[in-house]
């Protein structure tokens, strides 16, 4: 039944390049030379804190902000001075405002009417779009009658149904329960693949971001600070920023020396010591997560393969899945999770442990 609406966006899919931009608002400069290509039907999301510039670039794309230098170009075409009507890109915002005295399908339908669409193909694409959101029966209700998941449906149905080239979305979820959220995330994800419809994802919930998305653009401060698949960002962040934001990160600061031909990382204060396998010579960081180290009995026989570590347990925290142990080695606090079956004891605040952390776990940055 969807078939009309994929083929119309599907097929014609279409990439985003942002070549060089910089956007200032007065004397802020908010997007600092942007560079980024997104592929056609691609989920693509920009994911960073609160202020970083996500929805300054997402509304440039969209036309409604320019920058002062560089270029935003939709398929083939540079778009940069065109306005938002000739860009043909649906965005749906956080607070998606639906009109409260109109239908549902008023509401959907209304971007056809703008646009004159004769009216049994307004029949035909609304029907359609509000199938695909799985809102079709609900057509004849207004928004007060939906809960917050079908009025976001109706956002979405009212945006897709103008077959926009790509669909722009910022914080699309962030008005919704936790629940709802999650449940959401995932139809989001469905509809974007039965559309191959390329995707602009803005959030700042790291969760949503690896749940969702193809790629990811991390950003802080109005510069993007890396670019990849969620797996890549995690296991090989470029740098402190992202090592952070994307998960929980033990960071130890130090220096990577050579020592009898093999390059070691030792802690400033000496407490930790870890064997590199690669890496460059001076100062640095290592970063590892807490799912990297075992947490043993001071002094149980060493794992292979492992660095060990004596410390004491400072802090312990249930999370059903796992305990999240907080350990003082020297003058750092590491974490470390170890799985929870159930019946098991936890390890009381207090007792002198051994971490043994997987030598090839560990990232080193300079
Ligand atoms: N119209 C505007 N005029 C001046 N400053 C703005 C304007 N819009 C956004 N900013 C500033 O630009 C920065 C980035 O904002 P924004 O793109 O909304 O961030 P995000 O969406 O990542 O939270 C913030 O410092 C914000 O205060
Ligand atoms: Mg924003």
């Amino acid at each position: 039944m969807n078939s009309d609406l994929r083929e119309t966006t599907g097929a014609s899919a279409v990439g985003v390049k942002l070549d060089g931009i910089n956007l200032s608002f007065g004397k802020t400069h908010v997007l600092k030379g942007i560079e980024l290509q997104i592929e056609p039907g691609e989920f693509f999301a920009f994911l960073g804190p609160s202020g970083c510039g996500k929805t300054t670039l997402l509304r440039l794309i969209a036309g409604f902000e320019s920058a002062q230098e560089g270029r935003v170009i939709i398929g083939d075409q540079e778009v940069s001075h065109l306005p938002p009507w000739r860009r043909n890109l649906g965005m749906v915002f956080q607070n998606y405002a639906l009109w409260p005295h109109m239908t549902v399908r008023k509401n959907v339908a209304f971007g056809l009417e703008e646009r004159r669409v004769p009216r049994n193909e307004i029949k035909e694409r609304v029907d359609l779009a509000l199938e695909l959101v799985g809102l079709l029966e609900f057509a004849r209700r207004r928004p007060s009658q939906l809960s917050g998941g079908q009025q976001q449906r109706v956002a979405l149905a009212r945006t897709i149904v103008i077959e926009p080239k790509v669909l722009l979305l910022d914080e699309p979820l962030s008005n919704l329960d936790a629940k709802l959220r999650v449940q959401m995330r995932r139809e989001l994800r469905q509809l974007q693949r039965k559309l191959s419809l390329t995707t602009i994802f803005v959030t700042h919930d790291q969760e949503e971001a690896n749940t969702t998305a193809d790629r990811i653009a991390v950003i802080n401060d109005g510069v993007v600070q890396q670019i990849g698949t969620p797996m890549e960002l995690y296991d090989r962040p470029a740098n402190l920023f992202v090592a952070n934001f994307l998960g929980v990160a033990n960071v130890v600061e130090g220096v990577m020396a050579e020592d009898d031909g093999r390059l070691e990382f030792n802690s400033s204060d000496g407490a930790v010591t870890v064997p590199m396998a690669t890496g460059q010579q001076g100062p640095g960081s290592i970063v590892f997560r807490p799912q990297n180290l075992s947490i043993r009995p001071r002094d149980a026989a060493p794992l292979p393969g492992t660095t060990q570590l004596n410390g004491t347990v400072e802090h312990k925290e249930f999370l059903g899945s796992v305990v999240r142990y907080r350990v003082a080695v020297g003058g750092h606090l590491i974490l470390v999770d170890a799985s929870y079956q159930r019946g098991e004891e936890a390890m009381p605040e207090g007792t002198p442990v051994t971490l043994c952390l997987n030598n090839d776990q560990v990232i080193g940055l300079i």
